[in-house]
């Protein structure tokens, strides 16, 4: 009998999940709805959004008088204020967990600390965050990027909540010779983690494991890497439609998992599809019992 395990905490993780269920509802209450810049990044929702008439925009005149979702990644402080000017009714997905980083940053700048984001300047939630504190801030992407921060009175380090906890051990190790204070909030969130680490748990058990997730989203090609490691029949898939059927049809126990921007229908598509493996099986059996008797 053909099993199939989805490992925990595959797919959308409680930020996103979030966002999306609000945006389909907020889609069955208001005509003209915008989400500012894509809601996550997956060609499939995205494209389920565009026909429910929810379209992603960054420039805010293009929005005026609508109604703006903004996504769990957060925006800089500024862009409610403009969005206030352009009569925009804002409905505010940003994750708790990223608004607490906006906070600390908000607060310490307040304070005057320099403030220190450790992650990637160019991703949409650090935009974010470096828009809620004063000038005073520097982005650390890896070591090299510490040559940029001078030394100063009074630090205060948060992280993008994606970031390794090595990554954050590193650098935050070397700020210390950097202030005479140092605060430190380790901002990084357990979603990411905890699905990679499933991710492994089930690929040690498994003939074979699929991964769901965007071709180029970096945390599912992430977990596919961690799924060969321990399973060599590992596939990484977009939809259920490109499913390795033939691989797979011999197979006694399949894993899956998938990208923090999966959804569970795409999930769900491949649980069905590999079901049929099963009826196959079954048909086979039968035919086999009605030539043997
Ligand atoms: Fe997701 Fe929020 Fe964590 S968006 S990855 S639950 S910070």
């Amino acid at each position: 009998i053909l099993k199939i395990e989805v490992a925990k905490n595959a797919g959308f993780c409680f930020g996103v999940k979030k966002a999306m269920n609000e945006t389909i509802e907020a889609a069955k209450k208001y005509d003209s709805i915008y989400t500012y810049g894509p809601l996550i990044h997956n060609n499939q929702v995205i494209s389920k959004l565009e026909n429910e008439g929810i379209k992603a925009k960054e420039d805010l005149e293009e929005v005026k008088n609508s109604t703006l979702i903004i996504r769990s990644h957060g925006i800089p402080l500024r862009v409610y204020e403009d969005a206030k000017g352009l009569d925009i009714e804002v409905i505010d997905c940003t994750c708790p967990f990223v608004r607490k980083v906006q906070n600390i940053a908000k607060e310490y700048g307040k304070k005057g600390y320099t403030l220190v984001i450790i992650g990637n300047p160019k991703h949409p939630e650090v935009i974010g965050i470096r828009g809620w504190c004063e000038d005073n801030v520097y982005v650390v992407e890896s070591s090299k990027d510490l040559d940029s921060v001078p030394n100063c009175e009074k630090i205060c380090v948060v992280a993008q909540t994606t970031i390794t906890h090595e990554l954050w051990n590193d650098i935050t190790n070397e700020l210390k010779n950097k202030a005479n204070e140092l605060e430190m909030f380790n901002t990084i969130c357990a979603a990411t983690k905890e699905r990679q680490m499933h991710c492994a748990e089930l690929a040690k058990n498994v003939d074979a494991m699929i991964v769901i997730g965007g071709y180029h989203s970096s945390n599912t090609q992430k977990l596919y890497k961690i799924s060969k490691e321990y399973c060599d029949k590992s596939y990484h898939i977009e939809t259920a439609d490109e499913l390795p059927m033939k691989e797979l049809k011999d197979l006694n126990r399949i894993g899956i998992t998938a990208g923090a921007s999966t959804p569970d229908w795409i999930i769900k598509e491949a649980i069905e599809k590999m079901s049929d493996i099963q009826q196959e099986k079954n048909d086979m059996m039968s035919m086999m019992e009605e030539i043997e008797k």
